[in-house]
């Protein structure tokens, strides 16, 4: 609490939460993709089992918490302060509270939770109060619907659907849900890619806020094209969880629509970023230099994302990238070329960077982390491809264990890869985080 009384505001508090988040995914990520290469290393305490939702829980919580600083940051900015800081506050202690608490049940042992939220029921009641907390200050703050520019429509879409997505993942507690397999499943699915299309919203809300305040217009916020995206982003997130359940026995013809919209909502962001690109002087492009870069990795990593995210989405393929490491390649992909790189680009303006040595630093780590995350991607790319071609083809004549010794050298590319993205990111994190404790922040 000692940290509260100083003057940054509270949406400093959900960064640096964020931060420190991030630190945790990636540490979690070393080990895990140790483990790859030694099967059974720390098998006592610390096995894969416990360490993947360490790694994957760490990695959606750094998402979201950081993405509700940046809305109530940049909401802050466009409504003159937000509505109650204190009701921040206590989303942001009951946040903080719920994930450490969480990974040290994970630690203890203790699950009992659903695939990216294995921790028990129980914690996500305080998640529920808080984003309750967190839907009231933005409802408040926005006041009126009228003529509110496309990131303010975001805001309100993500948080609003946030709620209702998570609550539907739990529908599994009633036995009603539960007791039919499919029915089941595909609720599950469809929250999980409902609320991925959620906090996406409250990212790309933010993303274009600040680009517009790079470009010192409001053109894009009002622009149809804006609006075009958005309304995609609303479908996106309604519809897009067809692709999870190819396997199910669902009509097929809802997943091919939903994964059709998905696309396209990829595309127009990426269309909205070029074109954004263009407009920028090359004076104001220089004085904001670091979110740039970020701004302009996430625009590279959109387009390969959505390269892999189509070719999974024709069902012929999909049958084979199921349950292999190409879905891993996609998820990380997504979570850290588009998510993170956008945030830390959002983190960087937020915190106002401008120490060149600071920014000499993060444009080093950065630069470290696109090299090495091609690299990471690839390796489990073909090691997916591999275990597929093992699923479809040799399942009976060629055993499992001789499989996995087959994909040892690309675990082993993975490992490598993974631990100079964790150096780059390192820099990034560690950077970020000497600029709020050293309170070199003019909010
Ligand atoms: C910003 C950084 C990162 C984010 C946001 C992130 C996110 C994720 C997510 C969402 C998953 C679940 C994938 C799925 O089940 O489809 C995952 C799995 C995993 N990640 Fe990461 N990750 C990050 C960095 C890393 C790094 C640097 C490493 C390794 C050095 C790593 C190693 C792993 C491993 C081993 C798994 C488990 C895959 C499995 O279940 O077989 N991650 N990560």
């Amino acid at each position: 609490m000692e940290l509260l009384k100083d003057k940054k505001p509270i949406s400093h508090y959900f960064i640096v939460t964020g931060l420190i988040l991030l630190f945790s995914t990636l540490s979690f990520g070393v080990i895990g993709a140790l483990q790859y290469v030694y099967a059974g290393l720390f098998r006592e305490n610390f096995s894969f089992e416990k360490i993947r939702p360490l790694h994957v829980s760490s990695a959606v919580f750094w998402i979201l918490i950081t993405a509700c600083g940046a809305v109530i940051f940049y909401l802050g900015k466009v409504k003159d302060g937000i509505w109650s800081s204190k009701l921040a506050k206590w989303q942001w202690i009951l946040f903080t509270i719920s994930v450490v608490a969480i990974l040290i049940s994970y630690i203890m042992g203790i699950f009992g939770g659903r695939e990216y939220w294995e921790f028990h029921p129980i914690f996500a009641l305080p998640i529920v109060i808080a984003w309750i907390l967190f839907l009231i200050n933005v409802l408040k703050t926005v006041k009126v619907f009228r003529k509110q520019p496309v990131y303010v429509w975001m805001w309100l879409t993500g948080t609003i659907f946030f709620l209702f997505t998570y609550a539907e993942s739990y529908l599994w507690l009633i036995p009603y849900f539960r007791s039919n397999i499919v029915h089941d499943m595909t609720i599950q699915w469809k929250s999980y890619g409902s609320m991925v299309g959620c906090w996406n919203m409250l990212i790309y809300g933010s993303s274009i806020y600040l680009m517009d305040k790079i470009a010192g217009s409001e053109k894009y916020s009002y622009s149809s094209i804006a609006f075009a995206l958005y309304f995609l982003g609303l479908f996106n997130l309604m519809f897009n969880w067809g692709h999870h359940i190819y396997t199910l026995p669902a009509p097929k013809y809802i997943q091919y629509i939903s994964y059709g919209v998905s696309m396209t909502e990829l595309l127009l962001l990426g269309r909205i970023i070029y074109f954004w690109k263009s407009s920028v002087d090359t004076a104001k492009r220089h004085y904001h230099i670091l979110s740039y870069r970020f701004l302009l990795a996430a625009d590279l990593w959109i387009f390969l994302t959505l390269i892999l995210a189509i070719a999974m989405s024709i069902p012929a393929i999909n049958i084979y990238t199921h349950g292999t490491h190409i879905t891993v390649a996609h998820t990380m992909g997504a979570t850290i070329g588009i998510n993170t790189f956008l945030l830390l680009s959002l983190v960087c303006n937020i915190f106002n960077v401008h120490q060149p040595k600071t920014e000499k630093n993060i444009t080093l780590g950065l630069n470290i982390s696109l090299i090495a995350l091609p690299i990471f991607w690839i390796s489990l790319i073909i090691a997916g491809v591999l275990k597929s071609d093992w699923q479809m083809h040799h399942f009976n004549d060629i055993p499992f264990s001789a499989m996995m010794q087959s994909l040892h050298p690309y675990f082993v590319v993975f490992l490598i890869a993974g631990i100079l993205l964790t150096i780059g990111f390192f820099i990034i994190v560690g950077s970020l985080l000497a600029v709020f404790f050293k309170k070199q922040i003019n909010a």
